[in-house]
């Protein structure tokens, strides 16, 4: 294909979002639009036994004050459909009952003419609480933590626990080298840019459109429909652009239905727009504490691996993934064996956020893999090679593609590996220890069932219609590439319809697999619209491609050309006026043709340089290449933005993120961006990333996507760097300067 696919397209949305035109979830108006207000609670566990809103009734301007006793209808947590990806449990509904499960819960909301007046009112609900105690904290809960369980019909490997293989402790206690350790992550919020929000416009008939802030609008769709009793046609969700979600909005999140609830009873349209400290009773990366042990022999192949975790939930659903899985599928080894139990405390549902558990399991399995590569006099480049797995190790599968090898050789090469002194504190500039640490990582190539529509006109425009979000990723512009390239139009012919739920069906945005997944759609759907063109262009009057079979012609520079002979030829405009159509529509479903006898993954090899200042135990991080073997690529500059910001994540997960909980009351004190710290400019430096080519067949196009795999890894070869260049070896992130010091 050509010339779009595989090329440097600029965002086609990029001016509408810098110039402000993009407009987001809390941006669209309404006549007559009020504001709500969220009430939260103070306590993490307990009931409400009084709740006093008559102080903010008599304020100005303020509506009404909706609360567990006055709110519309709700089904039952039980009853209703959750959504597309809740985990085990009975979902949290906002303002259900007097019950309090976690800090900043909401409990009123607060709808005044101004969102000023709301917020100013909301600070009056006195609400008078019946205190239980809680538990926040993963330490204190490890000797209640309780085995997961695996779900009855996993989907997909990022749900399923692994099986263990071979005899691991018989392993372990006969391996000639042995490394055993454990391992900290503590919990994570996304802090997107854009708060969580969503106006409620309520239609004259009665009917919903709610813009929202949400990676999957028929998810909220759905999940709203089932929750109100409402029915399908009554209720529309919309959002075009999304400021980053990072996994927080796979699920529906309680601003939409707080909107909802006070759009219903009030009859007018309502804006619900969440703090910054109020998105942290949202979901967030559950803490992790791991064990893992690892046996090799004395040629570095490995013989054993134990891997061990507790991993964050709520009290009411079971949130994990295959946290433990990763460290048996990376490298070669006969014997693994796993234990996941989940702390239940009280806090909200920990979540997805983007590569859920690959980050975390692979900040243990790689900084253990560093420090057995320390023990056994390795360079740690060579260990991984030495492990390195052709099969998927749960089930001896092939991998669809694998250029693992070809990132390890490319990103060492641009590095400068080769020049690394093994020795730690070995290497300096100036007065400050320089270090450099490697790492690998891996993630899933996922497709899911989506479906495309395509208006083509006969001027040659089309436009291009699918309920996928964008969350930022730039899906936008990659299916406007597929679409022109496919259609043979420019790329200024296409536009693109998404974020509505009323467009053809698409999952979730998330998981990496929308590239992939809308991409072979658009593919099905050009192919089946190419099919009536060329019935149309055989109708012409002495056609020259009368003869040429549906399947022989190809679509190119406005043309329907006989692929063999390309003088045989019509332009589309041309077929479409002789039949007397101005426009086709076309819509098809494409299911995942994967070969489930092949796994299928992406994969990267991460290196790091840093230089730390021993005297004020300031690590800066001054290199970081990242080799990416993903399959296709469909936009260099899209994909390489993507494994850059995972980057800057990674160097945030490594040395800045913690969400820190004041366990006496169960509340997050750092819940706001000056005090939960991220990476900065000044934090960022030299990123280089190198996309790997790769053939693959896992799907017609050959794509696996790359939103996710660009964090995985980076985190433990930064830590692997930080020990190169001290001989300290900080095994709980994030590795703050009190930690190299103590
Ligand atoms: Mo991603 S954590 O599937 O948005």
């Amino acid at each position: 294909m050509a010339p779009y696919f595989g090329s440097a397209v600029s965002r086609i949305d990029g001016v509408a979002k810098v110039t402000g035109a993009a407009k987001y979830a809390a941006e669209f108006n309404a006549a007559g639009l009020v504001h709500g207000s969220v009430v939260a609670s103070a306590v993490a566990k307990g009931r409400i036994i009084r709740l006093d809103t008559s102080a903010a009734m008599q304020v100005k301007g303020v509506i009404d004050v909706l609360t567990h006793k006055n709110r519309p209808r709700m089904a039952d947590s039980d009853q209703a459909y959750k959504d597309d990806v809740a985990p085990a449990g009975a979902p949290f509904r906002p303002l259900y009952d007097d019950k309090i499960m976690f800090d900043r819960q909401p409990i009123a909301l607060v709808v005044a003419e101004t969102s000023e007046v709301a917020r100013f009112a909301a600070s009056l609900v006195e609400v008078e609480y019946e205190k239980e105690g809680h538990l926040t904290d993963i330490f204190a809960a490890r000797d209640s933590a309780v085995p997961i369980k695996p779900p009855e019909n996993p989907s997909e490997a990022l749900f399923t626990p692994p099986k263990p293989r071979g005899q691991a402790d018989q392993a372990l206690a006969a391996a000639a080298v042995r490394h055993e350790g454990e391992y900290y992550v503590p919990i994570e919020h996304h802090n997107p840019m854009e708060l969580y929000g969503a106006t409620a416009i309520h239609e004259r008939d009665g009917k919903l459109t709610i813009y929202d802030k949400t990676q999957g609008v028929q998810n909220v769709q759905r999940y709203l429909c089932s929750v109100l009793g409402m029915k399908s046609q009554d209720v529309r969700v919309i959002s075009p652009f999304v400021g980053g979600a990072f996994g927080s909005g796979l699920r529906p999140q309680y601003e939409a239905l707080l909107a909802a609830l006070a759009a219903l009873a009030l009859r007018r349209s309502v804006r619900v727009a969440l703090t910054r400290p109020q998105m942290y009773a949202l979901g967030y990366r559950p803490a992790m504490v791991q064990h893992i042990a690892l046996g090799a022999s004395t040629n570095g192949t490995l013989d054993a691996i134990t891997h061990h975790a507790i991993t964050v939930t709520s009290r009411f659903e079971d949130y994990f993934r295959q946290e433990t899985g990763w460290s048996g599928l990376l490298y070669e080894c006969a014997n693994a064996r796993y234990e996941h139990k989940l702390a239940r405390l009280d806090l909200p549902t920990s979540c997805d956020m983007r590569a859920p558990s690959a980050p975390t399991a692979l900040f243990a399995l790689e900084s253990a893999m560093d420090e057995l590569a320390v023990a056994l006099a390795l360079d740690p480049l060579e260990l991984r090679l030495r492990c390195y797995s052709e099969r998927d190790q749960h089930h001896g599968r092939p991998f669809s593609s694998k250029a693992l090898r070809e990132c390890y050789r490319q990103g060492a090469e641009a590095f400068g590996w080769n020049k690394r002194k093994p020795e730690p504190r070995s290497m300096r500039d100036g007065s400050d220890l320089v270090g450099w640490g490697m790492a690998t990582g891996m993630w899933e190539a996922l497709q899911m069932p989506i479906a495309v529509r395509i208006a083509l006109t006969a001027n040659g425009s089309a436009e291009v219609a699918c309920a996928t979000s964008d969350i930022g990723t730039g899906t936008y512009t990659i299916m406007a590439q597929v679409a022109a390239d496919m259609l043979g139009v420019p790329l200024e012919n296409v536009s693109i319809k998404l974020g509505d739920s009323t467009l053809p069906n698409s999952p979730v945005e998330g998981g990496s697999w929308i590239a992939a997944s809308v991409s072979n759609g658009i593919a099905t759907t050009v192919a089946a619209l190419r099919n009536r063109l060329s019935s149309l262009a055989r109708q012409v009057p002495s056609s020259p491609l009368a003869n040429t079979a549906p399947e022989e012609v190809a679509l190119a520079d406005g043309m329907i050309v006989d692929k063999r002979d390309s003088s045989r030829a019509i332009s589309i405009a041309d077929a479409m006026r002789h039949g007397g159509v101005d426009r086709i529509v076309q819509e098809e479903t494409t299911n995942p043709t994967a070969d489930q006898s092949k796994a299928r993954n992406t994969h990267s090899a991460i290196f790091v340089e840093v230089k730390i200042d021993e005297e004020i135990g300031v690590i800066r991080v001054t290199r970081i290449v990242n080799a990416v073997a993903a399959g296709r690529v469909i936009n260099t500059k899209t994909a390489s933005s993507q494994i850059l910001g995972s980057v800057v994540w990674g160097i945030g997960m490594a040395l800045h993120e913690e969400t820190l909980i004041d366990h006496r009351f169960g509340r997050v004190m750092n819940a706001n961006i000056a005090e939960y710290h991220v990476p900065v400019n000044a934090d960022v430096r030299d990123i280089k990333v190198i996309l790997v080519e790769e053939a693959d067949d896992s799907n017609p196009l050959g794509i696996k996507g790359l939103g996710e795999i660009g964090i995985v890894g980076v985190a433990a070869a930064i830590a692997n760097a930080v020990y190169h260049a001290t001989g300290k070896r900080v095994r709980d992130l994030p590795i703050t300067l009190d930690k190299l010091f103590a």
